[in-house]
């Protein structure tokens, strides 16, 4: 059992939680996950580590709250437990030096960005974040990122945050001015997002990394339900990945397998199973 120190909401449906879990505070590397299953009998959810303190024992998770278990993980309160916390799994992020590095994080997708611009600002990379949601309440992180990244800009689709549009907007202006242009692009978000990140970055030939999060069952490389193509080869996410390169991701397929299970997901909402 994993006690449940913390549990607070940062934006609607989005709760950071923080959970005493020694070995896997001191084991994980930035781009890791957990699989995190609240009780017996209810689904495991695939869950990056946001941040861990080995010091305290602890690793911070980002929960936002979609579907019957993830439900059930964000209504434990402190002092509760976690069934299981299993992990870390998943490849590590692939920290060099680069320089100049543009990480853009869309909506929830910021959250699973934040411990990849860390670490790449602890390798002594220079870090620009964009984040982007739809509104300003949806908008994460942005103080939390500012403490160790060069800059953190901030887009809107409605304007009521930062910049006007969507992240893709502010990726163009840092490109072409000729003081910004990133050697490398990390980026997480939604499909269409990561999608759009990497036609642009390909247009510029700027090497450029995603984490994908297509369904996943058993985190350990068993089941095949987070299969990916990448660059035309079958790839398991949980364990090849969740990172990889973007220009070889077919976000087309990914898009397709994300919708797979959206009417049982809605039955279970619905019925509250
Ligand atoms: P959202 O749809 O509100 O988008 C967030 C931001 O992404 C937008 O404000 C915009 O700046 C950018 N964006 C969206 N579509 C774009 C496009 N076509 N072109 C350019 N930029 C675009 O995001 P949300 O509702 O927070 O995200 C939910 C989705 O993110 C879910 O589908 C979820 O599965 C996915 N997600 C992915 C990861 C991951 O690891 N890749 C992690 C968490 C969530
Ligand atoms: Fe089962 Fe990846 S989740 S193979």
């Amino acid at each position: 059992m994993f006690t449940v120190l913390r549990n607070e909401l940062i934006a609607p449906r989005l709760h950071r939680i923080l959970v005493l879990a020694p070995r896997i505070a001191t084991a994980r590397q930035a781009g890791q996950f957990v699989m995190v299953r609240a009780s017996e009998g209810e689904e495991r959810i695939p869950l990056t580590i946001g941040d861990a303190d080995s010091a305290q024992g602890t690793i911070t998770l980002f929960v936002q709250a979609i579907g019957a278990g993830t439900q059930k993980i964000v209504s434990l309160q402190p002092g509760s437990s976690l069934q299981d916390v299993a992990g870390p799994l998943g490849m590590p992020t692939e920290i060099e030096t680069w320089g100049r590095v543009v990480c853009v994080g869309g909506g929830v997708g910021t959250a699973v960005l934040y411990p990849m611009a860390k670490a790449l600002a602890a390798a002594g990379n220079s870090v620009t974040t964009i984040i982007g949601g739809r509104t300003k309440s949806l908008i994460i992180l942005a103080d939390e990122l500012a403490e160790f990244c060069q800059a953190v800009r901030i887009t809107t689709d409605d304007g009521s945050a930062g910049t006007k549009g969507f992240v893709t907007s502010e990726l163009k202006s840092l490109i072409e001015a000729p003081d910004s242009r990133p050697s490398t692009v990390f980026a997480v978000g939604p499909v269409p997002m990561m999608r759009a990140v990497t036609e642009l970055t390909r247009s510029y030939a700027i090497p450029t990394v995603v984490s994908l999060n297509p369904i996943m069952i058993d985190g350990t490389g068993m089941c095949g339900g987070c299969r990916v193509q990448i660059g035309g080869e079958a790839k398991f996410a949980c364990v090849d990945g969740p990172e990889f390169d973007g220009h070889l991701v077919d976000f087309e397929g990914l898009a397709k397998r994300l919708r797979m299970y959206e009417k049982h997901e809605e039955a279970c909402r619905l019925s509250g199973n």
